[in-house]
């Protein structure tokens, strides 16, 4: 069973499908997910929902995020900005693989649990095992009032707006700024430096012009797509930072696409994948221009090497890739919000080339409210 939105009560607003529309509304829906919450005297942000007290948010030893599909990646993408922005070690899991495998629920750890619609069955369920054994639930939600935000201890809301489209795109970049924000709030009262707060509100502040950026480079990206609509399978890669945005945008291309795609580490190419590199399989790297930039190149020209064909999405033209989608660098750790964006557009121009049904794609519901 799954719930049904009534697309028909919302307006595209002059676009051809809501997916369209979700990925054009992001500078705004960023902008959102920021106002009234910048403390630019502490350097902070402050988060009215949270029910976490400082003496509290210290004593937290590990962050455990758990969400599916794309609000999982949106939780990996968080992981990694808790870890580099406040220390505490960090990651994000399937809810659906933690609820079955007894996790061990730790008195010193903080759950977070992730969700647009607020209602999959598999986060909600876990939510309630969670608090069931006397955990602490934190929840990044969408969707004022649903389920998981009423049953978590407290929370960020994403702010995000209503997304009809199956597929989710606005709420992921809200997800994960919202992490960042959460982040930066945990990092401030630990050990992150004024100076460090006060670069990553520049950069956050940064972020709806840069969106626009991309979205104007909607041209380009649709002539590349149309070069790679008639890939069979496309891999996808990128390395720490990089990582969940090569998985966030592959699941987005094989969900509206059906064209087969699979996302790697950079680095675990040589473990096994680099055996299927060959002109008909082409590769979506993600290339930051920070500390790892060497090593991407280095991946690059593996690839090269084998006549493997290459789209980089990177903040300077990669000599080895064929083509390269630029995207405006903003600080390191913000990164990722940006470097999806253009694979949004990439699959949904890729899927439009094939004459898919972009909003409704087959087999899939928008929430999952059952097992
Ligand atoms: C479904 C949708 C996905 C979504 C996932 C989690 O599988 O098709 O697009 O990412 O549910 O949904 P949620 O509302 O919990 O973020």
């Amino acid at each position: 069973e799954t719930v049904e939105w009534e697309a028909a009560s919302y307006d595209m607003g002059g676009h051809d499908t809501f997916m369209h529309k979700e990925i054009s509304e992001q500078p705004d829906a960023v902008d959102r997910v920021l106002r009234g919450r910048i403390d630019d005297r502490f350097s902070t942000v402050h988060l009215g929902g949270l029910n976490l007290d400082p003496r509290e948010a210290r004593t937290i030893r590990r962050i455990k995020i758990l969400g599916c599909g794309t609000s999982y990646h949106a939780g990996l993408i968080g992981a990694g900005l808790i870890e580099s922005l406040a220390r505490i070690p960090a990651d994000a899991e399937p809810a659906s693989e933690f609820r079955y495998r007894n996790p061990v629920v730790d008195p010193d750890t903080l759950y977070i649990a992730v969700s647009q619609s607020g209602e999959t069955y598999d986060v909600l369920a876990a939510v309630q095992e969670l608090k069931r054994k006397g955990a602490r639930v934190l929840g990044v939600v969408n969707v004022v009032g649903s389920a998981i935000a009423r049953e978590a201890d407290g929370g960020v809301y994403v702010h995000a707006g209503p997304e009809v489209c199956v597929v989710s795109t606005k709420c992921f970049t809200n997800t994960v700024t919202a992490f960042a924000l959460l982040a930066l709030h945990l990092g401030r009262i630990r050990d992150l430096s004024v100076t460090d707060g006060k670069r990553i509100i520049e950069g956050l502040r940064k972020l709806p012009a840069q969106i626009e950026e991309i979205l104007k480079g909607e041209d380009e990206i649709k002539r590349l797509a149309e070069v790679y609509a008639g890939a069979q399978s496309m891999m996808f890669i990128g390395r720490v930072r990089g990582y969940p945005v090569a998985l966030e945008a592959s699941l987005k291309l094989k969900e509206i696409s059906y064209i087969h795609a699979e996302a790697y580490p950079a680095s675990e190419l040589k473990h096994g994948p680099l055996a299927l590199i060959e002109p008909a399989l082409p590769t979506v790297a993600i290339v930051p221009d920070d500390d790892l930039l060497e090593k991407n190149r280095a991946a690059l020209e593996e690839i090269k090497a084998r006549s493997g064909r290459i789209l980089a999405v990177a903040h300077q033209p990669q000599e080895k890739a064929d083509h390269t989608i630029v995207v405006p660098k903003n600080e390191d750790e913000l990164d990722p919000i940006l470097m999806g964006i253009p694979l949004q557009l990439f699959a949904y121009h890729t899927a439009l080339a094939m004459g898919r049904d972009i909003d409704k794609p087959r087999n899939l519901a928008k929430s999952v409210t059952v097992e």
